[in-house]
């Protein structure tokens, strides 16, 4: 049993998807949750500058006393080395290795499609998995760099047929080439990406799975925390959030990613002190 937070973190707010499923799975755990919000977007950079942010990110966390650390981010997940997560004085989780899992055990054609922002794809973090749990696999890969500015802009809002309008056509740019390829399983693999989930899977069509990290990595954490005997031994937990921007606009925001905002104090930190 272990009551110390778990630390949550994410290039922005996105990543509040996969605290959405940590609420629903793990209700009694108190949750540290930091949005890179001053230096958004990570998946346009270098892998370079990618890792100085997440190192930054993860001792901002290591600082808060927290228990283990889920990177939400499928940009940062992508590119930290295995190696080093594997120092960390806590457990470190991604979202790459337990959705490239839930799409091997999905798939039936061997056929899987894989969606992330520039710098996932570029990384090849879930086609090097693949190959490793599933023969013979065959990979679409798909950057789709402008899926997160219209999530943010509210493109997704389904009382704007217009906007949603848009979004289906920059829809269908992108993964035309990937419903071509037959793929039988896509992995949305950015924090984004579950909120198209509806019109994405009306595109794919009712036969293509479509694999959401922010859940499979939700499930791992659970499963990690139980067997390493470091789960919360309370009935409802709290949630702290931390931004690098000035937290104004957090709320309207945080609503769109956790479906029901449920509170908790927002702070601003200085991040490159870190
Ligand atoms: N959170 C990022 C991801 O999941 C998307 C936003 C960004 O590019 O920073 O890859």
């Amino acid at each position: 049993m272990d009551n110390r937070p778990i630390g949550v973190f994410d290039s922005g707010l996105g990543g509040l998807t996969g605290v959405r499923e940590l609420r629903k799975r793990l209700p009694g755990e108190d949750i540290i949750y930091f949005g890179d919000t001053g230096r958004v977007p990570y998946g346009s950079r270098s892998p370079e500058t990618i890792l100085q942010y997440a190192r930054q990110d993860v001792a901002f966390l290591l600082s808060r006393n927290v228990k283990c650390i889920m990177a939400a981010c499928g940009t940062v997940s992508s590119t930290y080395p295995a190696a080093e997560a594997a120092r960390l004085p806590v457990p470190y989780l991604g979202v790459v290795d337990a959705a490239a899992r839930e799409a091997a055990f999905a798939t039936r054609n061997r056929r899987i499609g894989v969606i992330g922002t520039a710098a996932t794809i570029r990384s090849r973090s879930y086609e090097k998995l693949l190959r490793q749990l599933v023969p013979g696999v065959e990979i679409t890969a798909q950057p789709c760099p402008l899926f997160v500015p219209l999530v943010e802009a509210g493109y997704v809002d389904h009382s704007a047929p217009e906007k949603q309008q848009v979004t289906r056509l920059v829809i269908a740019q992108y993964l035309t080439a990937v419903r071509e390829a037959g793929v039988d399983t896509l992995i949305l693999g950015c924090t984004h990406y579950p909120l198209l989930k509806t019109m994405i899977g009306e595109f794919m069509g009712d036969q293509v799975t479509l694999v959401d990290p922010a859940k499979t990595a939700a499930h791992h954490l659970e499963r990690m925390l139980s067997q390493r005997g470091l789960r919360a031994n309370r009935e409802s937990g709290t949630a702290h959030f931390y931004v690098s921007d000035v937290p104004d606009s957090f709320v309207q925001t945080a609503d769109l990613f956790l479906g029901e905002y449920k509170g908790g104090p927002v702070d601003q930190i200085a991040i490159d002190k870190y």
